[in-house]
């Protein structure tokens, strides 16, 4: 007898994500400008294996036929970037057609495949000319990033509905300007706090550009939650999980949710706290229709240590720790503690060490069964009240993983690199009776 089903409301969006630079390639084609990316991969050391998103999926030219694919999938919407400087080139001045008109047939395509186009604006390919300029810590980004998203609104407005305008602005602050370990590469605390603060400010005034040009768009943000966690009553253990929340969560969802810093996170950032103007947080605090979150796994801690590994517990290939109830417990407490708008989880996925076997096929159990955990931790989330609007799996292929290269699978399809071919995981497989029933084996 085959397993009861874990449904979900009819209506509930499934989809996968990508982002521009991660899968693209053409780094230079058809006018393209520079992007920080593109800068920080070409810089030796950077990068593992020396790898380069140049080529990656070589999507932008494969682009009809992975749509092709997301189809055979059944997938209901993609979550995809625009490259910034494939459409401004110097993130200001000069528009490149071919670019907007790459952007034009995709969203055609998916509409046709019957796919929902969700478009973040900004997955982290900064034009470079603006990053010569000082990057996200000079103010002046955030009003070209508004008219950059004017002009993808102006161009795709009357197709696309849901604009998400950055993609983890923490991240993209703090390891770009602060660890060093993605572009533009610095180690400036200071730095960081500053280009956090201008990215926010930069999502207000886009939401107010985007809707002031479609009056009917959806606007939403997505923001990483990779929330610490304790497993104790210790005093110690409370403060160090609610520190952590205020730095890393509570940083970008107070200040877009309640308008202000979360205070004792503020304080202690003394000197280094950004500088902040009159009125940049009510900008900063626009209406969400909705929020992406991007949910991969937690820390925990015990008496005051991370615990690493945690017994019992196994890691996907990034190291990360597989914890699905940690998904249910952070969608219920924003759900409880903010007044949150519909949620959508805008990422989700594992890296597993797939390979092509003698039979041609990519056997992934290790994801069926991290996918089907988090999909149920979800599910009950929903009936402990959260309102979840839909779920988008990373990633729709095997992409160019930041600092780690090639050197991570995350896709539900496999892509050989020298030749381009995509392979169907069994995952995909599996992903596709899921979004045709609707639900999940109990
Ligand atoms: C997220 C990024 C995404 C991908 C996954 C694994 O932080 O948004 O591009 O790299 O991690």
């Amino acid at each position: 007898m085959a397993d009861p089903i874990l449904a979900f409301p009819e209506g509930f969006v499934w989809g996968a994500a990508t982002a521009a630079y991660q899968i693209e390639g053409g780094w230079n084609a058809e006018g393209k400008g520079e992007s920080i990316w593109d800068r920080f991969c070409h810089t030796p050391g950077k990068i593992h294996n020396g790898d380069t998103g140049d080529v990656a999926c070589d999507h932008y030219h494969y682009c009809q036929a992975d749509i092709a694919l997301m189809r055979q999938l059944g997938l209901t919407a993609y979550r995809f970037s625009v490259s910034w400087p494939r459409v401004v080139p110097n993130g200001c001045g000069a528009i490149n057609p071919a670019g907007l008109d790459f952007y034009d047939r995709l969203v055609d395509g998916l509409l046709a495949a019957n796919l929902q186009p969700f478009v973040t604006l900004y997955h982290w390919d900064l034009p470079q000319a603006l990053g010569d300029l000082g990057g996200w810590p000079h103010r002046d980004v955030c009003g070209y990033f508004a008219d950059y998203a004017a002009l993808m609104v102006r161009r795709l407005g009357d197709r696309v509905r849901h604009w998400t305008t950055f993609n983890e602005p923490h991240v993209s602050a703090f390891l770009g300007y602060r660890d060093g370990q993605h572009a533009p590469g610095l180690q400036d605390e200071k730095l960081a706090l500053q280009a956090a603060h201008h990215l926010l400010m930069a999502h207000g005034l886009a939401a107010q550009a985007i809707r002031a040009i479609a009056p009917q768009a959806q606007v939403g943000i997505v923001l990483d939650m990779f929330p610490t966690e304790t497993d104790t009553d210790l005093p110690e253990d409370r403060t160090i999980v609610e520190r952590a929340w205020q730095k890393e969560i509570g940083w970008f969802l107070d200040p877009l949710l309640r308008a202000c810093y979360p205070p004792e996170a503020l304080q202690a950032y003394g000197p280094h706290a950004p500088h902040i103007q009159p009125g940049d947080l009510a900008l900063i605090a626009q209406r969400l229709d909705f929020l992406g979150v991007n949910f991969y796994s937690r820390n925990l801690v015990r008496n005051g240590n991370l615990v690493k590994p945690v017994p019992g517990s196994e890691y996907t290939e990034m190291d990360w720790e597989i914890h699905a109830p940690a998904l249910r417990r952070l969608l219920v407490r924003l759900q409880r503690e903010y007044s949150i708008p519909p949620l959508y989880i805008t990422e989700n996925g594992a890296a597993c060490p797939d390979k092509v076997g003698p039979d041609g096929c990519v056997h992934d159990p290790r994801r069926i069964n991290y996918l089907r955990d988090h999909f149920t931790q979800v599910r009950l989330a929903m009936d402990d009240g959260v309102d979840l609007r839909g779920y988008f799996v990373w990633s729709l292929l095997d992409n160019f993983e930041w600092s780690y290269g090639y050197s991570k699978r995350f896709g539900l399809i496999y892509v050989d690199y020298s030749t381009q071919r995509r392979i169907f995981k069994d995952s995909a497989r599996w992903y596709a009776q899921v979004i045709a029933r609707n639900g999940v084996e109990d």
